[in-house]
């Protein structure tokens, strides 16, 4: 039935994006999209961000319809928030390595080794692992949220060790680590960077948190991509080096059209660094699926209730630290 639709359907761009509006406006839906999805699903989007706002997006919206243009663990948390509206996802398979890195088994055995231990997830991790987790916390508000508690309070961070370090250096807590970390930004060679520093001594060099220790001490500036972004805003400098997914440049260009950005490629070979989960979105999949109502994120209940306990505490804690 599907695989009819798919050959069926032989629109171009125009025909796409005029389709997918369309189909907003009948089933009451909300397109939401990472900066890391392709250009033209971020400028057809309802909403384009970072994790946190993306989440927070989730739960304020009135739609009947959440259309997630973004990764699996993405649809799955809006899904927590927003447990009686559809959520879609347009391929099933837009996963994540770094969510896929912890396994909720192993890491249950993992927690237990450290019953004295709060766990804090960031909330690139399954439904199931957020079970397990005493508070989430997303790149825009992590440092914030580990220094609300005191400060021997021990932490168990999952599952990025690249962030967890990041966050532990800058709060000087007591932190253990699950060893997880996502390909896209644990890749990112120094060599890489020197180089393009040589080139353009005069660019600033930009980076997210996922990245290794070794290129954020490269780093002018370190933060989420909202963070990224507007740094490039307000900053004086009119070139930047970019340390993380091609996808964000989109919105960096639209935003400073007279500034210059430069990727760190994932290699020589190549150009770009771009996440292949989130690039799996496309506006063929993306109007099949608000057509077709599938893929749906489906949760059991009991896994919902226990999986926005943490989320909304770190709402809570954002809130009353005036973060959202
Ligand atoms: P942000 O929340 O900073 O957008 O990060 C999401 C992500 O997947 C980074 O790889
Ligand atoms: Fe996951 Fe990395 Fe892709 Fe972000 S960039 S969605 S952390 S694999």
């Amino acid at each position: 039935m599907i695989l009819q639709e798919k050959i069926k359907t032989n629109f171009d761009d125009t025909e796409l994006i005029d389709k997918i509006e369309q189909l907003k406006k009948e089933k009451n839906a909300i397109l939401l999209a990472h900066f890391y999805v392709d250009e033209k699903i971020q400028d057809i989007a309802d909403y384009v961000g970072d994790s946190l706002g993306l989440s927070q997006k989730a739960v304020k919206t009135n739609a009947d319809m959440i259309v997630f243009a973004g990764v699996h663990f993405m649809a799955e948390t809006a899904k927590i928030l927003s447990p009686d509206k559809k959520v879609l996802i347009p391929d099933f398979d837009a996963g994540c390595s770094l969510a896929n890195s912890c396994p909720p088994q192993e890491f249950g055995l993992f927690k237990e080794k450290y019953p004295d231990h709060i766990v804090i997830s960031y909330i690139n991790c399954s439904a199931l692992i957020k079970t397990m987790s005493d508070i989430i916390c997303t790149s825009g508000n992590a440092v914030q949220i580990v220094e609300s508690f005191p400060k021997n309070q021990k932490i168990l961070f999952a599952p990025d060790k690249n962030f967890g370090g990041y966050i532990n250096r800058v709060t000087g807590r007591k932190m253990i680590f699950w060893n997880g970390a996502c390909e896209v930004h644990d890749n990112l060679k120094t060599e890489s960077i020197i180089k393009m520093k040589n080139k353009y001594p005069d660019a600033k060099v930009i980076a997210h948190p996922e990245c290794k220790e070794q290129i954020l001490e490269l780093a002018d500036f370190v933060g989420s991509t909202t963070a990224l972004l507007n740094f490039t805003k307000k900053d004086k400098a009119k070139k930047f080096i970019v340390a993380t997914e091609s996808g964000i440049l989109h919105q960096m260009r639209k935003e400073s059209p007279q500034k210059e950005f430069y990727i760190v490629a994932k290699d020589d070979k190549s150009n770009c660094n771009d996440c292949s989960y989130m690039k799996m979105n496309s506006l063929q999949k993306l109007y099949l699926c608000m057509k077709n109502e599938y893929p749906q994120i489906h949760l059991n209940n009991e896994i919902i209730i226990k999986a926005r306990k943490p989320i909304e505490r770190m709402f809570e804690i954002s809130r009353s630290l005036g973060l959202i």
